[in-house]
């Protein structure tokens, strides 16, 4: 793909529905008795992975103008499928749904596709043995493919040794065919989707001291979801109108769960001009109306517990730091080297290729702002955040830039260009 660099961007947009919400409904609409509608679920291909591996274990759902209909057959309606499933790029449907199947009554295989067999699942195979499942890495390196052969399980206190929303919903969704309460504790607090949702579908969750408490429930019931638009997909738009100069844009409806809002935190700390308006709850879950427009970024620390709030963000705050006045430091931010690739290999690589100065270090990043990236031939390393990310940078740079393996955008946000060429203005 070719990028041009543009002048700035100006006007409005609604991104597309959150990729965490989406799966989450997909998983527990299945999961309840009656029927689930779920409002403008992503159709992108990670989630579409969760609902091919639902209709495989035997779930009626389709999509009808742009809405999700799905005829849930309650927590014990599933069926054994014929084939392995396969979850594609996605390791939260890898992840989640482990923890559902490892509670049937039948054998499952679960693959996915090279990126998914090279990230860890040891921390899912952990708690999930804890909890009497029979489930295994059938090549023995604790990666994918897994085989679940579905067992009773019992409730376990679990201490969360990294800070994995996907590892807690994990053991939550096993927590709901396990005898007592299931308990799991965070190191810091991670995206609560799961928590949430589960409630909207009628089952018994609580915070206690910083512990998740999951109390059984006999049945879910089927609800009607309205997914927000994702913050990681509209985070691409928030860092272009940052730093594309007389740059103005309004993106519409976003979650800004206070999990999931990092990013506008850090950037407001780095001087930017970003403002919330429209504040609403729905489904249990904050949305708000983000205004943007153009800032001289200052360079900022960013570690600790902010970190699990902006984790997917990570790929374009290291594009808004390359850009910032100073020096800004990434730490505590180890995870992103087991992500869709190794993001802080991938982002130095690149943006080095582009004239930044940004050095990895064990756990993160350090860079020095420049005032100008160079147009360059980039890499996507078939990671979705990687490649957005690259594309921003490229649009902001003094000349094109080429970028191999774009295709993958299709995993969060498939009409990505259409959305960026709807708000560039003048192209160079
Ligand atoms: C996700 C949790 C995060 C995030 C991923 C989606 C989820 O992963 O990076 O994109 O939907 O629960 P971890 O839980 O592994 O940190």
């Amino acid at each position: 793909m070719k990028i041009n660099p543009i002048h700035r961007i100006k006007g409005q947009l609604t991104v597309p529905g959150d990729k965490s919400i989406s799966h989450r409904a997909v998983m527990l609409g299945s999961l309840s008795k009656g029927k689930t509608t779920i409002h403008n679920f992503l159709q992108g291909a990670d989630c579409l992975s969760t609902i091919q591996c639902f209709k495989q274990l035997g779930i009626d759902i389709h999509i009808d103008d742009q809405v999700v209909h799905i005829h849930g057959k309650g927590l014990y309606g599933l069926k054994k499928p014929s084939k392995t499933l396969n979850v594609g790029n996605s390791g939260t449907t890898m992840r989640l749904i482990s923890g559902i199947l490892c509670g049937q009554p039948f054998e499952t295989q679960l693959d996915g596709d090279n990126s998914i067999r090279s990230r860890p699942m040891d921390r899912i195979l952990m708690p999930l043995s804890q909890m009497g499942a029979e489930i295994k890495s059938l090549n023995q390196n604790n990666k994918a493919p897994l085989s679940i052969i579905g067992t009773s399980l019992h409730s376990i206190k679990y201490q969360l040794p990294v800070a994995s929303a996907q590892v807690k919903s994990c053991i939550l969704l096993a927590g709901l065919y396990a005898e007592g309460i299931t308990k799991v504790l965070e190191p810091v607090p991670t995206r609560n989707h799961t928590e949430i949702m589960l409630k909207q579908f009628g089952c018994h969750v609580e915070n206690e001291n910083k512990e998740w408490l999951l109390h059984p429930c006999e049945q879910l019931y089927g609800t009607t979801i309205h997914v927000p638009a994702d913050i990681s997909s509209a985070a691409y738009f928030i860092v272009a109108g940052l730093i594309l100069p007389d740059s103005e844009v309004v993106i519409k409806n976003v979650g800004i769960n206070p999990t999931r809002d990092g990013i506008i935190e850090i950037l407001k700390k780095m001087n930017a001009s970003i403002e919330l308006h429209e504040v609403k709850e729905v489904n249990g879950e904050l949305t708000a109306d983000i205004y943007v427009r153009s800032s001289r970024l200052i360079g900022t620390e960013i570690s600790g517990t902010v970190i699990p709030r902006l984790i997917d963000e990570i790929p374009i705050l290291a594009v808004a730091a390359a850009l910032a006045e100073g020096k800004t430091i990434i730490k505590d931010a180890k995870e992103l080297k087991v992500k869709e690739s190794n993001r802080i290999d991938t982002m130095v690589k690149e943006l080095k290729k582009m004239g930044a100065a940004i050095e990895a270090t064990d756990d993160g990043m350090v860079i020095h702002g420049v005032n100008q990236l160079n147009g360059a031939s980039l890499e996507s390393y078939h990671d979705h955040r990687v490649a957005m990310a690259l594309i921003i940078a490229a649009l902001g740079a003094d000349n094109s830039s080429t970028l191999s393996h774009a295709d993958c955008m299709a995993i969060s946000y498939p009409d990505f260009m259409n959305d960026v060429n709807s708000i560039a203005k003048s192209s160079i």
